[in-house]
């Protein structure tokens, strides 16, 4: 299976959260590339049998939660997803409000099935995610 992994980082943290989950796509034998919503290909993404989308958390830590606009103007930029599994991360210090919601519904209204939806306080795999890999098959 073909997995798309796209984030959004300001400092690094996303990135490196979405390699390790990244990791965890190829060990379970599928392949994936890793891509900033900055230079990813939108079309190309669309093509992927899976696809996971990622951001930090903005806001005011405990309050107005949301993804970044470049994030949800990725997925705006994205095919028609047929059904696809699909899931949404974020790396937050505090409390991430709705973003996760607003991020699946998102990229529900574009027909992906959004099956996965996880969070990580660090430059680590979100957790629960290795979960939803084994899902995919
Ligand atoms: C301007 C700004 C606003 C933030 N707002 C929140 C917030 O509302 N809630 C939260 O949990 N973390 C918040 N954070 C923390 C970041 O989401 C967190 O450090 C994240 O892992 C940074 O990811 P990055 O290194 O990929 O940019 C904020 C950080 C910044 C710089």
């Amino acid at each position: 299976m073909q997995v798309a992994i796209v984030f959004d980082s300001k400092t690094g943290t996303t990135k490196a959260a979405a390699e390790a989950m990244a990791e965890l796509v190829r060990a379970a034998g599928h392949d994936c590339t890793v891509s900033s919503v900055l230079d990813a290909d939108p079309a190309t993404v669309s093509g992927a049998d899976a696809i996971c989308v990622g951001s930090w958390c903005k806001g005011l830590f405990f309050v107005f939660q949301h993804a970044t606009e470049a994030t949800m103007d990725f997925i705006d930029g994205l095919d028609n997803l047929d059904g696809k599994p699909a899931a949404v991360f974020c790396t937050y210090k505090t409390a991430v409000g709705g973003m996760l919601r607003k991020m699946a519904e998102k990229l529900q209204g574009h027909g992906a099935n959004v099956s996965g939806s996880f969070k990580s306080r660090g430059p680590v795999a979100a957790e629960g995610f290795g979960e939803w890999v084994e899902s995919l098959g």
